[in-house]
């Protein structure tokens, strides 16, 4: 494994559980000095336990993102812990909240805008123009198949990754000249914690319409997320992979 990573701090949101954690020990894997990032601290000490356990470096921080302020207090904390430098910010914690539209609430939805669009949004805000002074940087969104295609039941999670998508290809035009690159993945159905909380058929059967037919593991998402976020992938901004199995191809 090259260790090009060596001199880049990563903040990784959402890195104590399933994709995040994975990228965060990918990450880590290549040299990366990987900023942790949740809610849960049992969680949290285990990711940073793993990473460091494999020769790696990692800190962590446990705090509930939603907001202005959350995103920039994390942005305030990463770029402390990371020796006053942020080079790669994968925005990665999400929530979905799945329904029928006409049940769903105005708390719901600003939930769900709040994680998924507010947060990565000021996250960007606050650590991309830094990236852009000293040259390089790194971003790469996690979004979801679903911000492609109309889904029932998936209506107001789609929509807010779908603003991802379009802030993806914004935020390439903005600062790409200055060296920062900003791509995003877009997952098919993945065996993590926030599947766990939907029945099995029901994944099944969405993961079932995709030529791979099956659910994809963590880390199938995090060799892509890592990808994007390194000099592998040095020639590609504003694009949105879909790792999905070969859904959005269907
Ligand atoms: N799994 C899938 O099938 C799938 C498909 C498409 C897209 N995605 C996207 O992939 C991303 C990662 O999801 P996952 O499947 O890996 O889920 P997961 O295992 O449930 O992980 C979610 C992570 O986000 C953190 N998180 C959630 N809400 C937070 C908040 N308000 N403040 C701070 N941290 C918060 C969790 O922290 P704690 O555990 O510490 O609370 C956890 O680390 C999400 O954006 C999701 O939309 C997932």
């Amino acid at each position: 494994m090259p260790v090009d990573l060596k001199d880049r701090t990563a903040l990784v949101t959402g890195s104590t559980s399933g994709i995040g954690k994975a990228t965060a020990i990918a990450l880590a894997a290549r040299g990366a000095h990987v900023l942790v990032v949740g809610r849960n601290a049992e969680r949290a000490g285990r990711v940073v336990a793993e990473i460091e356990g494999g020769g790696g470096r990692a800190s962590s921080r446990l705090t509930t993102l939603g907001d202005l302020e959350s995103a920039q207090d994390l942005a305030r904390w990463a770029t402390e812990a990371g020796d006053g430098h942020v080079d790669i910010l994968v925005n990665n914690a999400g929530v979905a909240l799945l329904g029928p539209s006409d049940a769903a609430t105005e708390t719901e939805f600003d939930e769900t805008f709040g994680l998924n669009v507010k947060v990565p949004f000021f996250l960007v805000a606050a650590l991309a123009p830094a990236m852009a002074e000293r040259g390089w940087g790194s971003i790469v969104n996690v979004s979801t198949m679903v911000a492609s295609f109309g889904q029932p039941g998936m209506a107001m999670y789609g929509a807010s990754r779908a603003a991802l998508e379009l802030l993806t290809k914004a935020w390439a035009a903005e600062y790409g000249p200055r060296g920062v690159r900003v791509n995003a993945v877009a997952p098919g159905p993945t065996r993590t914690r926030m599947t766990e909380g939907i029945p099995d058929e029901m994944v099944n059967q969405l993961a079932g319409l995709a030529p791979a037919g099956r659910v994809a593991e963590p880390e199938e998402l995090a060799s892509a997320i890592v990808f994007l976020a390194s000099e592998d992938a040095s020639f590609i901004h504003g694009v949105t992979v879909p790792v999905d199995g070969g859904r959005a191809s269907t």
